[in-house]
């Protein structure tokens, strides 16, 4: 099995370096099997859905036996990088879950990878830079006109090979982090409770962030240009540490990167006479700026699990659809009770333009089996409103 495995690896890393001195990316009429179950397009689009679709965040992850299984054998980066592997894990939630999409598996930090920065995953302390951006100097030694299909092509082969592996079940979502959250990242070098160092450059270095932000959008226009000429059917945005920002900080520098994003992305796809995929954004704790992310240019706004649904729904209006938002931590409660909280989150948020999600990423330590009573509870009770309205 391991010798299998190993073998995959070997082939693939051959066929990397080839598609490397091909450089061509990988377009979308590649006789992907045809979609059977287009639930979370049709919500994201604002079209009528019988069922509410349901997905979640980090659904691919360490609760998952069979997810710790394979890392206990593969460094989290490799599993990344090996498009077998991520397609492997991407699939574990689906063959468990009905499930209405996939997400390739992946992570935000790629970006700062591949723009120069070296990233570990340690276990028990999250992602660690070996050298982070401490000074505006250091701006210097990031790469700047990165070639998306050279050093992000192992996602784009992981999202196309998916896409076969899927079997048209359910779409599959890419997504890329937003700028803020990997410009925060890269300078704090690690996870943190106050972000002051990546704060303090926003106070102190204006000019030097907003060169920073406008790098990472740059690259990261590219590299979702490039997930959906591989495959990506939707696309998440996420602006994980949009929360540590207050209104006027996120309007200057996340809001308008998101901004521009969107649009970038949608006339880059449309230059290349490909239809633009629907786009989900993110932004956990900007409860304060929902109905500015509302007008940002995207399909869908992600409610993070603090906020009430009447509320979002008010602030977001009936133009774009919503997504979310389960506390992660209901999660622990029992199936009946989860089922009681789906009910009632289901019938506030109501069952048109609406993705059902949890608030924020699902946590390792929690119990699978009530995973599947969230998803199940989604189904069951938005058919029963559906079927009596
Ligand atoms: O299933 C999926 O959602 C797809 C895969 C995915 C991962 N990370 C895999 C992962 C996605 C969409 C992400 C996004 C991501 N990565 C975010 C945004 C979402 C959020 O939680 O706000 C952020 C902030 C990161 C950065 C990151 N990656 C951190 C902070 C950590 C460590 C802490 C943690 O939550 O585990 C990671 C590691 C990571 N990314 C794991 C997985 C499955 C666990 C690492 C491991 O296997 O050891």
């Amino acid at each position: 099995m391991r010798c299998t495995v190993a073998k995959e690896i070997k082939a693939e890393e051959v066929r990397r370096s080839y598609s490397i001195f091909k450089m061509s990316a990988p377009d979308v009429s590649q006789n992907f099997p045809p979609l059977k179950n287009d639930l979370i397009l049709r919500a994201a689009r604002g079209e009528k859905t019988e069922k509410v679709p349901v997905w979640v965040m980090r659904q691919a992850g360490r609760y998952l036996p069979e997810f710790k299984e394979l890392r206990a054998e593969n460094d989290f980066f490799r599993v990344c990088q090996t498009p077998s592997l991520a397609c492997e894990v991407t699939l574990q939630p689906i063959k468990r879950f009905d499930l209405d999409a996939a997400i390739i598996f992946s992570d935000i930090l790629v970006i700062p990878q591949a723009i120069g920065l070296q990233v570990q995953m340690v276990p028990g302390k999250g992602p660690v830079f070996d050298d982070p951006i401490s000074m505006v100097a250091d701006l210097d030694r990031l790469v700047k006109d990165v070639d998306v299909n050279k050093v992000l092509g192992y996602v784009f082969e992981a999202i196309t090979l998916t896409r076969h592996k899927l079997e048209g079940k359910v779409p599959l979502i890419g997504f890329a982090g937003a700028p803020w959250t990997l410009m925060a990242y890269s300078i704090e070098g690690a996870g943190s409770t106050t972000f002051s160092k990546s704060k303090a450059w926003l106070y102190t270095q204006p000019e030097a962030s907003h060169q920073f932000l406008q790098l990472i959008t740059d690259v990261t226009v590219d590299y979702l240009v490039g997930q959906v000429l591989a495959g990506a059917q939707l696309l998440q945005l996420f602006e994980s540490h949009a929360g540590i920002l207050g209104y006027d900080l996120f309007c200057k520098y996340s809001l308008s990167y998101l901004k521009q994003i969107a649009e970038k992305v949608k006339e880059k796809l449309r230059a290349k006479s490909v239809d633009p995929v629907p786009m989900i954004v993110f932004a956990k704790g900007a409860h304060y700026a929902l109905k500015e992310l509302s007008q940002s240019g995207y399909d869908v706004v992600g409610i993070d699990w603090t906020v009430q649904p009447t509320l979002a729904r008010q602030q977001v209006g009936d133009s774009v659809s919503v997504q979310g938002n389960l506390d992660p931590c209901a999660i622990y409660s029992s199936k009946d009770e989860i089922s009681e909280y789906v009910k009632q989150m289901i019938s506030q948020f109501g069952t048109q333009r609406y993705i059902a999600n949890l608030g924020h990423g699902i946590y390792p330590d929690a119990n699978p089996e009530h995973l599947g009573a969230f998803i199940d509870a989604v189904h069951r009770h938005s058919e029963e409103i559906n079927k009596s309205s």
